[in-house]
């Protein structure tokens, strides 16, 4: 089986879980370490403007999509992003409650995306979709192969990471078919310019939010904090650093999301899933 055709076989099924995150009293969530938290707190703070952007992307082109499964999964996709996008701003809230710039920041994203929605072609947004997409995948793909990543998490942050990574990696080939498919297979200088340009700005950006955030928690000014946070990301764990390789691949002439076959793990990691009810 190709890794079309393994996309086209993928049921993507839109789990509508709730997470309480109310219940946990701690702000550095993530083994108590506030640089590690820091990490994925930066990355939820994007999800709500990045993900209103991925299915406004999707659905300029559903009426161009002549095959019915990817028709009906393109659906899907959208279900997962807004349930993803409706938790993440629960998850968000609660940063805020923690004395987080969180909505400040969720302004600034979304003032990023709304930039790119007048500026670009519907087209140029679906390829920043799919390049974004791939992001989200190759994280989702980090946190499902070494679960010891969210091992001393909470739980319920260690369920929306979870959750959140199975139904990425589920629909990752969605948006990149529909590119395909419009584009009838002639769209990847396209693809890779953006996935260039799109790499610059998501790096920038997140860039902007660790360090508002290092300020939210009392801790810009030292150099001690600001070499911990990078080794979070670049060093060890180095969450970052580890999906390199990955996102490499995607400026393969005949690259697929699906060339990377993780559907056995996606089987194995399901079985968490069960405490998120
Ligand atoms: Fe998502
Ligand atoms: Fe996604």
């Amino acid at each position: 089986m190709n890794s079309a055709d393994i996309s086209r076989s993928i049921t993507i099924s839109p789990r509508d879980q709730h997470f309480a995150f109310s219940t946990i009293k701690e702000r550095d969530w993530l083994g108590g370490d506030p640089f590690r938290s820091l990490v994925f707190n930066g990355l939820s703070i994007t999800f709500p403007a990045g993900e209103r952007f991925f299915i406004r992307s999707v659905k300029a082109f559903r009426g161009d999509i002549r095959n019915e499964t990817l028709q009906s999964q393109a659906g899907a996709f959208m279900a997962q992003e807004a349930m993803h996008t409706r938790e993440h701003v629960r998850y968000n809230q609660r940063l805020e409650e923690h004395g987080c710039r969180a909505s400040m920041l969720h302004e600034e994203t979304e003032a990023r995306f709304e930039w790119a929605q007048t500026r670009y072609s519907d087209i140029e947004h679906l390829a920043a979709t799919c390049a974004l997409e791939h992001f989200t995948a190759i994280l989702a793909e980090e946190l499902l192969s070494k679960p010891d990543l969210l091992a001393d998490a909470r739980r319920e942050y260690r369920d929306i990471w979870l959750w959140h990574a199975i139904e990425e990696s589920e629909h990752k080939g969605v948006a990149f078919d529909v590119y395909q498919e419009v584009m009838q297979g002639k769209g990847y200088w396209l693809r890779v310019r953006t996935m260039l340009i799109v790499t610059v700005l998501f790096l920038q950006h997140m860039g902007r939010i660790f360090t508002v955030l290092l300020q939210d928690i009392g801790q810009n000014r030292s150099m001690s904090a600001r070499l911990r946070l990078n080794w979070a990301l670049w060093g060890k764990p180095g969450l970052f650093r580890k999906v390199m390789l990955n996102w490499a691949a995607y400026f393969k002439p005949g690259f697929h999301p699906w060339d990377h076959d993780n559907r056995t793990k996606l089987k194995e990691a399901e079985q968490f899933l069960v405490y998120a009810a």
